[in-house]
Parts: C-alpha cells; sequence; structure tokens
C-alpha cells in the first residue's frame, strides 16, 4: 500500500478547523468539501485519460479528458457521504455508486447493508471516501469487495488515519494494490477506537448529532 500524507498549509490549516470541538456542523461540511478537493487533486494525479479532438474559436486542436471507464466515486455510508461533493467537483466526468457498511455489534464482522454500484468493475479506477481510517475494518472489507468486482485500481481517501488502521490494511490486503490520501496520520487510537487527536464522530460532526 502506498499512503500519501498530503503535505500543504491549506491543508493543514483547514484541518486545524476541522478538529476543534466549537467547529459547527455548517463549516465542518464546508471544510470537509475544500479538504476532499485538495486531496482529490493529488489522488487524480495519474488517472487514466484520452485525447479529445475539440474546435475552439479558432481552430481544431487536440485536447484531454477522462477515459473511458469513467472513475467511480464510492463514499462509504455515512461519513463518506460528506466528502462526495468535493470529489465530484474535482471530477464532474465521474460516476457515482454508494456502499453501505456497518459492524454487526455481536459477532463484530463488517456487513454490507447497502449497496449501489455497477455489477461489473472490470477495468474501474474507483476512489473510495471514509473520511477516518480507525480499526481499519471497514476499508478492509470495502476494497476486498471492489477488487472482488473486478476494480483495476482502488484509491482511497480518508482525512485522518490511525497507524493501527494502516497496519490492519497493510496485513489484510495481501497483493491488492491500494493508495490512500491522507491529510493527516494521527497518533494512535484510543480505548474505544477514535482517532486521537482526531475530530471525533465524523458522521455526527457532519450531520448535527453532536451539537
Ligand atoms: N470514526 C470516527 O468518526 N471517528 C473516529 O475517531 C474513529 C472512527
Amino acid at each position: 500500500m502506498r499512503v500519501h500524507v498530503v503535505d500543504h498549509p491549506l491543508v493543514a490549516h483547514k484541518l486545524t478547523v476541522l478538529r476543534k470541538r466549537e467547529t459547527p456542523s455548517m463549516i465542518f461540511r464546508q471544510l470537509t468539501e475544500e479538504l476532499v478537493m485538495l486531496l482529490g487533486y493529488e489522488a487524480t494525479r495519474d488517472v487514466a485519460v484520452e485525447p479529445v479532438t475539440i474546435e475552439t474559436p479558432v481552430t481544431t486542436t487536440t485536447g484531454t479528458r477522462l477515459a473511458r471507464p469513467r472513475p467511480l466515486v464510492v463514499p462509504i455510508l455515512r461519513a463518506g457521504l460528506g466528502m462526495l461533493e468535493g470529489m465530484v467537483k474535482m471530477a464532474p466526468s465521474a460516476e457515482v455508486g454508494f456502499l453501505g457498511m456497518a459492524r454487526n455489534e455481536e459477532t463484530l464482522d463488517i456487513v454490507t447493508y447497502a449497496e449501489r454500484l455497477p455489477a461489473d468493475l472490470t477495468g474501474r479506477h474507483v476512489f473510495l471516501l471514509d473520511p477516518m481510517l480507525a480499526t481499519g475494518g471497514t476499508l478492509v472489507e470495502a476494497i476486498r469487495f471492489l477488487y472482488e468486482r473486478g476494480a483495476a485500481r482502488v484509491t482511497c481517501l480518508c482525512l485522518l488515519a490511525a497507524p493501527e488502521g494502516i497496519a490492519r490494511l497493510e496485513e489484510s490486503l495481501g497483493d491488492m494494490e491500494v493508495d490512500l490520501y491522507l491529510a493527516a496520520l494521527d497518533e494512535r487510537l484510543n480505548e474505544r477506537s477514535y482517532i486521537v487527536p482526531g475530530l471525533g464522530d465524523a458522521g455526527d460532526r457532519l450531520y448535527g448529532l453532536a451539537e
């Protein structure tokens, strides 16, 4: 797995405001969108493109467009939804699919409770969105799911990760290749599996339940 921490003053500044306890949901959502645009810019640097012939007012020329099949953006519900707008602003011609995953609190297995994706992902470059890479359980299952459907490549965008989550991905992914883009790599998980220093529960902060 290749881990890319996007080291940029604007990312660091926005992330600092995002982390603050008193930042309200409206600002939290806006900053998440802006951070995803900055991460998305880096994460799409080597996305496949193809030449396209266009007419300018002056002449015919060859430009560039995202190659077919189009990239697929997949937020993991619920908190990944908060990252969708920023990513589709960066790549407006990408297709969007959805994955809902949650832990079964009895078995501790990750279950897929919702899925809206093309049946065949052969040849697709998938951008998986999940703000918090904590234990890594959900992301491992989501990546497996996408490769089993035939995805050619998976790039994950997370706002924050804990070293424990990265280690879990590295142990579990075998020869599945993954690029991981982060705004920051934090210190550790606490006893409730929250990222420290972190930003709290990303879903609650996005959707107002923490206020
Ligand atoms: N999920 C969150 O929303 N926050 C954490 O710190 C860990 C997992």
